[in-house]
Parts: structure tokens; sequence; C-alpha cells
């Protein structure tokens, strides 16, 4: 069924509509930002995954947004491409003009009402803020069919006030009411009734979808989504992984797999292709550099590990003992060993299409030449590995700046140094030497010799692809620069060079944000 079936018997329907925001709230967590090649290869991803809407970004909120927005308007079919804005016409303009090429598009706008953030942030009377988003759903409309509205921080709003707040915005037109927890504040039982008692007090309500946001600072995102979804929403707003602001949004395959599991418990079903959900959550990690906890439920390394004795021997009894879904239900049950150095481009196409990862014939050639390079140095290759190469390439096609070679000394009596060259887009080959208190300080001082940034290294992580003594290490940073945090990763069997890689792409996405780059009043912003 479609999302506009779906909206003409909106309630009367067991379809939940997935809402995806890994692009829009997940992006704009601290150290999840993404290049728009990486949007566009997550977004690809979640098409391939079935989810209903991707919310692609905020257009006005940077140049930035407004072109990874447009892109996947431009690119993707099959779910519904939505752009968020506040109930500003320009805002709405500009995610129209973001949006207009989307095969099905749906304009976002939201304002805040609750108390707190009416009287401290806004500054805004109720009846203003009424008239406000009356307005933002008219002016939305002007340009799309398909408008949500959202009510932020609807969890803590007066009850009566916010089903006030939606009958007038369905009035405008709005065919989805959002009802965000969005500081996480909600317990399930009181997000329940909630619903329930929009369900009831919204005059109008039968004429739209009601929607849910709740975010993890309770760790409750999924139960009070899922709590909402017994209590009549029909719309659920997650992301991959549950990234997002703070502790996270509600976690997609968490909810997706909940619904399904329990089917006869919630009786709602869902479009997604569960077997592309483990692929989805290790693109997001690899794309974010944000690991998923072994113990994660749904996709986590451990989720369908059985270690206890007591377990081992009931599963070899029989199966649902103590399973409740099987790892090839989320895509789980894949081979690790994958390809060696006489694999053929034909198995490699393959495995990166299981992947999940789609590469157009150029991007094929470069990967493909890429693993010929790595099977020469590595016995086995692995999918961690083909995901790297893929993501590493990704990467240095984005930057402005690219490590050509290293050269260390350390573990002397003295402090170590490092010998680094650059190559900048435009073609210069850049080199400078420093000394830290190790090689990786070391040559990250260098490379800052030669950018020329002032950034403050916030984190650096390091671990192993895979398994053996010739795995690639992954290395992550994280770097703060002009208040905002960036992150960059790099993939090496030499974990020097990938410590260097990852500190250029993190100055990379510096370098691609600074030019154009606009941020809005902050007293207004999401
Ligand atoms: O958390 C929140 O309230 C939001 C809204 C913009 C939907 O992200
Ligand atoms: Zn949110």
């Amino acid at each position: 069924m479609g999302i506009e079936e779906q909206q003409t018997a909106p309630g009367a329907t067991d379809r939940l509509v997935v809402f995806d925001t890994t692009l829009r709230d997940g992006e704009q967590a601290p150290g999840c930002s993404m290049t728009h090649r990486e949007k566009l290869r997550v977004a690809r991803a979640l098409a391939d995954l079935g989810v209903d809407i991707i919310e692609a970004g905020f257009p006005a909120a940077s140049n930035g947004d407004f072109d990874s927005v447009s892109s996947i308007a431009r690119e993707i079919r099959g779910p519904a491409i939505c752009g968020l804005a506040r109930c500003h016409e320009k805002d709405i303009r500009r995610a129209w003009e973001a949006l207009q090429h989307a095969e099905r598009a749906r304009i976002h706008v939201f304002i805040a009402t609750s108390p707190i953030h009416r009287k401290f942030k806004l500054k805004l009377s109720r009846e203003e803020v009424i008239r406000r988003a009356v307005e933002g759903v008219r002016i939305a409309r002007e340009f799309c069919a398909d408008v949500e509205f959202s009510a932020e921080d609807a969890a803590r709003t007066e009850r009566g006030y916010l089903a006030e707040v939606l009958s007038a915005v369905i009035e405008a037109g709005a065919g989805t009411i959002n009802v965000p927890d969005t500081v996480g504040y909600a317990m399930p039982g009181e997000f329940a009734s909630r619903i329930a008692y929009l369900r009831e007090h919204v005059h109008n309500v039968d004429q739209a979808v009601i929607s849910v946001h709740c975010h993890d600072d309770l760790g409750l995102a999924v139960a009070n989504s899922l709590a909402a979804v017994e209590s009549g929403a029909r719309q659920v707003e997650c992301t991959v992984n549950g990234i997002g602001e703070r502790a996270g949004n509600c976690a997609l395959e968490e909810v997706v797999m909940a619904v399904r599991t329990r089917s006869e418990h919630m009786g709602v079903t869902t479009n997604i292709d569960t077997t592309r959900l483990y692929p989805a959550s290790r693109l997001v990690a690899a794309v974010t550099g944000v690991q998923v906890p072994r113990n994660k439920a749904v996709v986590g390394d451990n989720a369908f590990a059985h270690e206890a004795g007591i377990h081992q021997h009931g599963m070899l009894a029989h199966q649902e003992t103590y399973e409740i879904m099987r790892p090839e239900d989320v895509g789980m049950g894949r081979s690790r060993l994958v390809l060696g150095k006489h694999s053929g481009r034909h198995a490699f196409r393959e495995r990166i299409g299981s992947l999940g990862l789609e590469l157009d014939e150029p991007e094929l050639d470069r990967a493909f030449m890429a693993f010929k390079q790595l099977a020469d140095r590595k016995k086995q290759v692995y999918d961690e590995d083909i995901e790297a190469l893929v993501l590493r390439s990704d990467a240095a096609e984005v930057g402005e700046w690219r490590v050509a070679g290293i050269a260390i000394r350390s573990g002397g009596p003295g402090p170590a140094s490092a010998e680094v060259e650059v190559i900048h887009a435009d073609g210069r080959r850049v080199q400078a030497q420093a000394t830290g208190d190790g090689p990786v300080a070391a040559a990250f001082r260098a490379i800052d010799t030669v950018t020329g940034l002032d950034c403050e290294l916030k984190s650096f992580d390091i671990r192993n692809v895979t398994d053996g003594d010739d795995a690639q290490g992954e290395a992550v940073v994280t770097v703060g620069h002009g208040g905002r945090v960036f992150q960059g990763k790099g993939f090496d069997t030499d974990i020097i060079v990938a410590s260097a890689q990852a500190y250029i792409q993190a100055i990379n996405r510096i370098c691609a944000l600074a030019p154009g780059h606009t941020t809005f009043d902050a007293a207004e912003s999401a």
C-alpha cells in the first residue's frame, strides 16, 4: 500500500509508515556528519530497505544540506523524499526548491509548542504559535500536497493546547501530524495515553496520520514509539542504528523487528525488507564512524551469539528455545570469508551488491583496482575490508587534501617525528615535518602545518577491521573547529597511514563546509 492510500484512510489501516531521518536528525548529531556522496549512498540503502519516507535534510540550514536534499530528490525513486523547514516562508521555499524534482515530495514544517520553548526560545504566546504553525502549513501546501507538521517538544506540551494546535494544522492541510518527544522525557504508558487523548480530542484527526518521533535520552525511544503505535500512531520516525542528537533517536531496526516479531500483538506491518537491515546498519556505522555496540539489539555482533552452554544445548534441540528472530531475517547470515586475489570482477560486483553498496561503473572500476591491490597484501579479503575500501575511495573523491606518503621515526630516545607529503586538489604537493609525543601526534602536527587549519583533536580511535595479523586498521578521528565537530576515517594495513588519512578526512570535511555554509538563528533552530 502506498503512502497516498495510507493517507486516504488514516488510522484505519494496519500499515505502519516508516519515516527515516538518519540523514537529517541522525546526521545533525555531533560526529555523524556525512559528505554529499555518503548521503547519497545511505539514501540508496534506505530505498533498498523499503522505508516509506526519507527525510533527506534541512535545506535552509546550509548550502551543503540543500545540495544533498536536491540530489537525493532527483535520484532516489520509491520512497517519498522529505525536507525539513521552520514555519518561515523562506525556509519552506528553500525546501521546495530542493525537493521539486522528487518522484514524491513531502515538506515537513515544525514549530515548538511546549511552555518552556514558547517562553524562553520563541518568546511567543500560545495564539501566535498556532498562527505561525497554520501559516507554515498553508504556505507548504501551496507547493506540495504532502505536508507534515511537527509540534516540537510535544511530549511536554499541555495536552489540550496540543490538541488545539494539531486540529488547526490539519484544518490548514497537514496530512501527517507528528508528536515528537524532543528531549526523550516521556514514559511509555504516559506517551501512549497522550496519543489516545489526541485521537479523542483532535476533532479532525481522521484526516491525518499520527506520527511519533522519540529521542532516547532515557533509553525509551523504541518503547515509547511502540507504545504510541499500540495507541494508534501510524507513522514512526527513526534512524538506522538509532543515531541522532544526544542519546539518539528511535532505532529503525529495533522498531521494525519488534513490530514484525510481535505482529500478533502490534497488529501492524511495515514495508521494510528486513534482510537489508544488517547491511544498512553496517553502512551507516562505516560512514559515520559510530560503531554499533556488540550487544546492540537486532544488529549488534552478539545479537545472535549464544555463549552459555545451557543456551547452546537448547538451541541445538530446537532453535526457537532461545531465538525469537533468525540472523538471516535481518540479513546477518552471510559468510565472513569472501574473496581472495584470484577472485574476478563478477564475484566482486556480486559481493558489493549483497553488501548494499551500489556503485556505478567508474566507482566499481576504482573499487576493483583497490581490491586487487589489497588482495595482494592480504590473503583473505572480508566483507569489512570491501566496505572499507569503497568508503575510502568515496572519501578520497571529495577531499581537498590527500595523503601521498608518510615516513615515521619513533621508539628512540627523543620525541617521535613524522614527515608527511600531502597533495592538494589543485595538484600542489606539500611536505612537512613535525615531532610529537608519538608517531600519530607527530603526523597530525605535520598535517596541521600544511593545511594551516586550527583544529582541536577531540578523540582518536583505532581498531582492526577484521581478525588476523594482516588486518586493515580503521582509524576514526574527531576534531573541533569553529564550534562544530568533524569526523574522519581512514583505512590501511599501516595504522599510521590510516590515522593520517582519518585526520585529513576530518580536515576535508571542514573545508567542504566552509564555503557558503550558513547557520541560522540558534534561538529558532531545531
Ligand atoms: O526532535 C524533534 O522535535 C525534531 C523535530 C524537528 C521533528 O527533530
Ligand atoms: Zn528529533
